[in-house]
């Protein structure tokens, strides 16, 4: 998710470098966790939608996952009722026990298919529908984006998470190694990024410019807006449990790109015993940006 310039960081992946093949329902737990610390962006997202789409009948989440952002989604719009659509059940099971702990399943569904193609089978044009890094995943994006617009009902908002800044966890120089390191990770993530989209099924390279993409897809009045997740020093244990789950993945996924100083300075960031690793150093942070970008289908 991320890229082509979209800098998101859809660090789960990384482990992958089969070309787009993501276990994802094997990331549930990392999807979830990632999700439930990330929420105080979303809410202030979904709170800058509610402002555009007033009281929507309908919202599809396409490509929810485990239903972390689908249920902020019944919650910020208590009229509505949510359909989270993904191609992996174990994660909408997820999602469905998740909305039946918070209350809201009497107004929740689940659709299991292949995006966009599985949206024909709603049951009527959503008024919202939100894709959260889910776009990128698609081989070809404009023919999604269309496919999506199509789905909405007159005067609905079609909002796209894609695209940001690459989060960072700790300072540029961490008092060993080489100075920059999230950086030169930064970069072979934008490599396997390149290469997990070349290989999905009828991948089209395209211009990620997503206010134009949505514009191509018939739908007007384009706004684009970036949220923070602004996590300080110090950081809580759920912060650090992400942080370390997210240098554990690139250690694994990228650990062979790395010179050995480089892999070196990966392995006391995760050594538990280490005062200098994530684990136990004061001044882990986490700070991120994701974009979302909206349209609106004319009346
Ligand atoms: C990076 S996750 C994002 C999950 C969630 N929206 C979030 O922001 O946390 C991408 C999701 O898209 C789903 N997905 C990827 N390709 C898909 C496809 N072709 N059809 C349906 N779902 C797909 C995956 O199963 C996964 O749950």
């Amino acid at each position: 998710m991320a890229h082509e310039h979209d800098h998101e960081h859809d660090q789960h992946h990384h482990r992958h470098h089969d070309h787009g093949d993501i276990d994802w329902a094997g990331m549930a737990p990392l999807l979830e966790s990632q999700a439930e610390l990330y929420a105080p962006l979303y809410e202030r997202a979904l709170a800058w939608l509610a402002r555009q789409q007033t009281d929507p009948g309908l919202v599809v989440d396409a490509g929810s996952g485990p239903g972390v952002v689908s249920c902020l989604l019944a919650e910020t719009f208590p009229g509505a009722r949510v359909v989270a659509v993904d191609g992996a059940e174990p994660l909408l099971e997820r999602a469905r026990a998740r909305a039946e702990r918070l209350g809201v399943a009497d107004r929740f569904g689940t659709l299991a298919g292949e995006l966009p193609g599985v949206l024909g089978d709603l049951d009527y044009p959503a008024d919202l529908l939100w894709a959260g890094r889910s776009v990128h995943h698609l081989g070809d994006q404009r023919a999604a984006l269309a496919a999506f617009a199509g789905r909405l009902a007159p005067g609905g908002t079609l909002a796209v998470l894609e695209g940001g800044l690459p989060a960072r966890f700790l300072p540029r120089d961490l008092g060993f190694g080489r100075p920059g390191l999230q950086a030169r990770l930064d970069a072979l993530h934008e490599e396997w990024f390149a290469q997990m989209r070349a290989g999905l099924p009828g991948s089209v390279a395209e211009t990620e410019d997503w206010p134009a993409l949505l514009a191509a897809a018939g739908l007007g009045h384009p706004h684009s807006r970036s949220f923070l997740l602004d996590l300080p020093a110090p950081a809580t244990g759920r912060a650090r449990a992400h942080v370390a789950a997210t240098l554990s993945r690139l250690r694994d996924s990228f650990g062979d790109h790395l010179d050995a100083g480089d892999r070196a300075t990966l392995d006391r960031l995760l050594d538990p015993d280490d005062e200098g690793s994530v684990h136990r150093r004061p001044d882990v942070f986490v700070l991120a940006a994701h974009t979302v970008h909206t349209a609106t289908k004319s009346l």
